[in-house]
């Protein structure tokens, strides 16, 4: 097949959507498939568009090219003129017979770009639009979540313009929603009843960045107003202090359960992306009972929020065996060495035949 990998863009996971991308380009090839690697946002403007899948093709090279216009990003966004898609990635797109979308975060797996795929016609990997917005806001993906049963931290969503007006003088006049307390001030608003330690997390990030756990009050203002420098919503949720776990779905159906076991903090960008850092295994070792109910907890998610093809839920489980999931990944990473190709190995499955599958998986939407 024609295959486009679609990676890059201007989110804080590009350089690991350029890890994910080129490791599945490598994987297609393998598999005989004529796959290009491209950056959604630079695109390339040198692109033969005669003969665009050619059979020979140098993944690294097009990894260095796309490299090579890292250092433009910051001159591009600040260019009012300059659109999403980049030189010829629509064209390129259209002419293939499937896009496998190794994007990670914000434009790329907020369902943006799936629409506009949609609208015109060009196919790709995974879920669609309605599915990757739902899972992005993290507020909203645990509303539906809870809402099938699936438990989830307890928490609350605080958007800027409700924060920075309960921050005034009187409140309750600005935001009819804000509680006074006894010693009445914005603090009281934003902690809300949460216990410390708390999470404090930007609705709509990943890769772990913006993400806090405070365990003083000071520490809790301080992260409110950190992750407030990253998005205008936010999420504060109750800590759950255990074990954490991921769940790959494919096609509707869990992959075996992962456990992620830092050696050091939580599972920040460092541990998520420095080798060795964490401890990640698969099958994880948990009663039949616990990786049964995790599972059963992906898949009812994978259904309630609209996923295709494929995803990844995040869990976390109290040491009594309660189990909370933290989110839905719409395009989880993709690396030889990331969660679902550990998962998919665990069942004699290997990264190129993996890839492979989820081109099979996501093509049915098409047939
Ligand atoms: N409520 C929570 N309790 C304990 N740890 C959490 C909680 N929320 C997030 N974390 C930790 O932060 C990491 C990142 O949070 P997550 O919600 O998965 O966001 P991201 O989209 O950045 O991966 C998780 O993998 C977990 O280690
Ligand atoms: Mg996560």
């Amino acid at each position: 097949m024609k295959i486009v990998v679609l990676c890059g863009g201007v989110s804080t996971e590009r350089d690991i959507s350029i890890v994910s991308g080129s490791g599945v380009c490598r994987a297609l090839r393998e598999k005989g498939h004529q796959a290009i690697l491209l950056d959604v946002f630079f695109g390339n403007e040198y692109a033969d568009l005669m003969n665009a899948f050619p059979e020979d093709y140098n993944v690294d090279e097009a990894v260095s090219y796309i490299h090579s216009c890292d250092s433009m990003i910051e001159s591009a966004l600040s260019n009012p003129s300059r659109t999403f898609f980049g030189a010829n990635v629509v064209k390129l797109c259209k002419m293939a017979d499937i896009v496998f979308l190794a994007l990670h975060g914000e434009n790329g797996e907020n369902g943006k770009v799936q629409a506009a795929f949609d609208l015109r016609r060009i196919r790709y990997t995974g879920t669609g639009h309605l599915g990757s917005a739902m899972a992005m806001d993290k507020g909203i993906a645990k509303t539906m979540l809870a809402h099938h049963n699936v438990p989830v931290p307890k928490g609350y969503s605080v958007r800027k313009d409700n924060y920075l007006g309960a921050k005034k003088e009187k409140p309750e006049e600005k935001n009819p929603s804000v509680k006074k307390r006894s010693d009445g001030t914005y603090e009281d608003f934003i902690i809300r009843g949460m216990e410390l330690p708390a999470v404090i997390k930007v609705c709509c990030g990943g890769s772990s960045v913006g993400v806090y756990i405070v365990t003083s009050k000071r520490e809790f203002e301080e992260a409110v107003e950190m992750a407030f420098s990253y998005e205008d919503e936010i999420i504060v949720e109750e800590y759950i202090e255990g074990r954490e776990f991921s769940v790959g779905v494919i096609d509707g159906e869990a992959l075996p359960v992962i456990e992620i076991d830092p050696i050091d903090g939580f599972y920040d960008y460092k541990n998520k992306y420095t080798a060795g850092a964490t401890i990640e295994t698969c099958p994880a070792d948990l009663p039949g009972e616990l990786s049964r109910r995790m599972r059963e907890y992906a898949e009812i998610g994978y259904e309630a929020l609209c996923l295709d093809g494929y995803g990844r839920l995040d869990f976390m489980m109290r040491d009594n065996g309660e189990i909370f999931c933290l989110e839905a990944n719409t395009l989880p990473g993709m690396t030889p060495t990331s969660l679902i190709p550990q998962e998919a190995a665990a069942l004699g499955v290997d990264y190129p035949t993996l890839c492979e599958k989820l081109i099979e998986v996501s093509m049915k939407k098409y047939m």
